[in-house]
């Protein structure tokens, strides 16, 4: 059996929220999802055998999650399509799916243009943190890569041992929290090279005072997480999906979002929010709105959904899930 055999079979990971995933996107009009971090294909399988009147197209950046996800999604037949590239590039995709599909039985103009459903998972698969070889976590060694896509783009070798002291302060602030980013940042320029996550590892921990140290779990989880988010890209790609997306929806269709850390919700809450307030200020018995502050969503529910105790349990992932879902308004067609 080959190495790539090996990495498909092994390719386990566990959806988180799948229920109630599943159940966000039972009331959408037929047609298709796309599921813009299609991973290990959970959400997907699970959408695709609860609801007969749904499609997936499938998208990952990272080229073993869509070689994974293409044997899983095979059983589907024409319901499901799997595509390599980000998120911000939805619409680029079923561009590409409505050129595939169109053949003379089935014509351009019969594939919608609009979408039932968009579903993002974000952050990082767990096969993606257990392989050493991708360099994604502290406590199984490997070469500091991180990136989710390891075809392209700059690497967390790249950023830890070319980035200046201002530039590494800022990433460990920003994306990681980290309250001894000045002292972590001098640390690890003093270190340089570091050729390996264990090494990392060990520098941000002696660098780190040793009070602070004895609290909230090991003390180079906020390095790792910041840098994997800059490495990644991952707010700008959120924040880039977010910014059409809602607007590729059918009338009915909806977004569900799974954030894992409070800067991701921040910006999905805000970009909901946004959609679904009333800012109309058309004169009343004027019509419809021509002003373009009509609320254009509503959230299902208002507030985010989160795990049950028995879920977290069973998958301590879940424990900082947070799921929120906009509906498109409008008449379903
Ligand atoms: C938490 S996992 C998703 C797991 C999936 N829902 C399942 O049930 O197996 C996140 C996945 O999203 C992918 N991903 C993260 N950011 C992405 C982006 N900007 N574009 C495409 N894929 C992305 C990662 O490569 C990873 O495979």
């Amino acid at each position: 059996m080959s190495d790539a055999d090996d990495s498909t079979r092994n390719f386990r990971h566990v959806p988180v929220l799948r229920d109630e995933v599943v159940a966000a996107f039972a009331p959408v009009p037929p047609g298709w999802v796309v599921d813009g971090t299609l991973g290990g294909a959970g959400h997907a399988t699970a959408i695709l055998d609860a609801h007969p009147h749904l499609s997936v197209l499938g998208l990952d950046r990272d080229p073993l999650a869509v070689q994974v996800a293409t044997e899983r999604l095979a059983r589907f037949g024409d319901r499901a399509h799997v595509v390599h590239t980000r998120f911000d590039r939805i619409a680029d995709a079923m561009s590409l799916l409505r050129r595939t599909r169109t053949t003379a039985d089935t014509p351009e103009a019969e594939i919608p243009t609009g979408l039932s459903g968009i579903l993002l998972d974000l952050g990082v698969s767990s096969p993606q943190l257990d392989r050493g070889d991708r360099g994604f976590s502290y406590r199984n060694s490997g070469p500091l890569d991180m990136r989710m896509d390891p075809t392209t783009g700059r690497s967390a070798s790249d950023v830890v041992n070319e980035a200046d002291h201002g530039e590494l302060v800022r990433i460990l602030r920003r994306f990681g929290d980290e309250r001894h980013a000045d002292r972590v940042a001098r640390a690890i320029i003093e270190a340089r090279p570091i050729t390996t996550t264990a090494q990392l590892a060990d520098v941000v921990r002696d660098a780190i005072p040793a009070a602070a140290r004895r609290t909230g779990g090991h003390p180079a989880t906020r390095t790792f997480q910041a840098l994997r988010i800059e490495v990644n890209d991952e707010l700008a790609q959120l924040e880039a999906v977010l910014g059409d997306a809602l607007d590729l929806l059918v009338p009915g269709g909806r977004m569900a979002v799974i954030t894992y850390h409070s800067g991701e919700d921040r910006i999905v809450a805000r970009r909901f929010r946004d959609a679904a307030a009333d800012d109309c200020v058309c004169p009343p018995g004027s019509g419809s709105c021509r002003c373009g502050g009509a609320p254009s969503v509503k959230l299902v529910p208002r507030k985010a959904i989160t795990a049950s105790e028995d879920e977290i349990a069973a998958n301590p992932r879940a424990r900082s899930a947070r799921l929120r879902v906009a509906e498109q308004l409008g008449e379903a067609s």
